[in-house]
């Protein structure tokens, strides 16, 4: 079986509040954000977008690549859906133009569902050869104000397309998984935000790093040096060290995988937390960013999703992928973000849709490809902005 990532692209708002504006508002130091978390801004969610047009804008720029017609499948996975029934993946389906012949569902477990996701691609793909599945993991991070989840917010959407053959990375047949029914970080249908007992969701995660990477290694016989780079679920970038320490107790050895890991943290550090896309966000950001060649060098892959489901997996990064990357892409989504004041933050968090079905329009802010409209008789109105 040689299937996995054949392609990747990251989209994310075009607005990020400064976490050291943030901290001057919540009148602490901002090292405890940038250095204590490890985040430096955060990606900010304007009124018309949404997890659509995140997912949509991501999976746009993989589509002059791949022959659409081959992709038989629209897997989508977040925890901030717009619909109890209708899948997000759906609005997608139709803003990308996809073929009849493509099934499209939603998935959801917190921030592991786009593991299950890739997983679920993969087996299809097994099925049906020549088919190919496009995951999409789109999500917003929303906490209360002033509470300690709040500069762990953020937003964005990574989109892959897998397929036999894959460009990027072949995904390994081993996998070590585990679940098991805790509160650690939930949101009731109610909230808009959600909750989160933040220092036992951090320790809860470790113990599952641990449980799910002894069963990887019982399954491989690999140790940690056997695998050249780590990626991991960042809830915020400071967690990358967390796990890196408990993976390797050398503090020589810790220290230069940390140096190593780092260009992977690169969008991360800005975006913020991702929830289903932030493993996937970190891959990308180490295949773009790492200055070293990749080809061949094995990945491991921590998926962490609250509540909880945890997964460890690895893949080979496959020869030429270099020239199959997004880079300039991305980067340039990155720096040409607007920073927006403390005020403006407030004003986006704050706004609100009506909820009697009257017809209402979203004034424009993002200059991505596609735009949350506004809303008619209770249905959502999305447009595509450019052609
Ligand atoms: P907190 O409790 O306010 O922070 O929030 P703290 O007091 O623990 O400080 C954080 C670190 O900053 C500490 O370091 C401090 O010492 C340090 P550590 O003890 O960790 O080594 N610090 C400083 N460093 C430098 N200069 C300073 C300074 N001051 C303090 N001046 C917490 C932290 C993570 C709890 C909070 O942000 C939170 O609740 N976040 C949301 C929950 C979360 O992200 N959990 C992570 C695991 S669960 C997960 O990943 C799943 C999730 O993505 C959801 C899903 O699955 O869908 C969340």
């Amino acid at each position: 079986m040689n299937i996995g990532i054949d392609l990747i692209s990251f989209y994310t708002p075009p607005f990020f509040l400064s976490l050291t504006d943030l901290a001057a508002q919540r009148k602490i130091s901002a090292e405890k954000y940038t250095i204590g978390i490890g985040q430096d801004e955060m990606s900010i969610l304007p009124p018309d977008e949404d997890v659509v047009t995140m997912g949509a804008n991501a999976a746009q720029s993989l589509l002059d690549k791949v022959d659409k017609t081959q992709i038989k499948a629209l897997i989508f996975a977040t925890e901030s859906g717009v619909d109890q029934s209708k899948s997000a993946g759906m609005f997608v389906h139709r803003l990308l133009g996809l073929s009849k012949e493509c099934r499209v569902i939603e998935m959801k477990q917190a921030c592991y569902s786009g593991t299950f996701s890739l997983h679920s691609a993969m087996g299809l793909i097994s099925l049906q050869k020549n088919a190919k599945v496009l995951v999409i993991n789109s999500d917003v991070a929303r906490y209360d104000l002033n509470s300690p989840g709040e500069p762990t917010q953020g937003c964005g959407a990574v989109a892959l397309i897998v397929s036999n053959n894959p460009r990027l990375l072949k995904v390994e047949s081993e996998s070590a998984y585990i679940s098991e029914d805790v509160m650690d970080f939930w949101r009731p249908n109610y909230r808009s935000s959600a909750i989160v007992d933040g220092q036992y969701s951090t320790k809860i995660y470790l113990k599952a790093l641990n449980e799910c990477w002894k069963k990887y290694g019982e399954l491989t016989k690999r140790l940690p040096e056997h695998v050249h780079h780590f990626c991991f679920h960042l809830p915020f970038t400071r967690m990358a060290e967390k796990a890196l320490k408990q993976l390797f107790r050398c503090k020589e050895e810790f220290q230069s995988r940390f140096i190593k890991s780092s260009p992977g943290f690169r969008y991360n550090r800005v975006v913020g937390n991702s929830y289903t896309a932030s493993l996937y966000l970190n891959l990308c950001s180490l295949l773009d960013c790492s200055a070293e060649n990749l080809e061949g060098h094995r990945v491991g892959l921590f998926s962490y999703g609250s509540g909880f489901v945890a997964e460890f997996f690895s893949g080979v990064i496959q020869a030429g992928y270099g020239s199959h990357l997004l880079k300039d892409l991305h980067s340039r989504l990155i720096s040409q973000r607007k920073k927006i004041s403390y005020r403006e933050y407030l004003e986006f968090y704050h706004y609100a849709l009506p909820e009697q079905g009257e017809v209402f329009n979203v004034p424009h802010f993002t200059n991505g490809h596609f735009r949350f409209s506004g809303l008619d008789n209770h249905k959502r109105l999305y447009e595509k902005t450019v052609s």
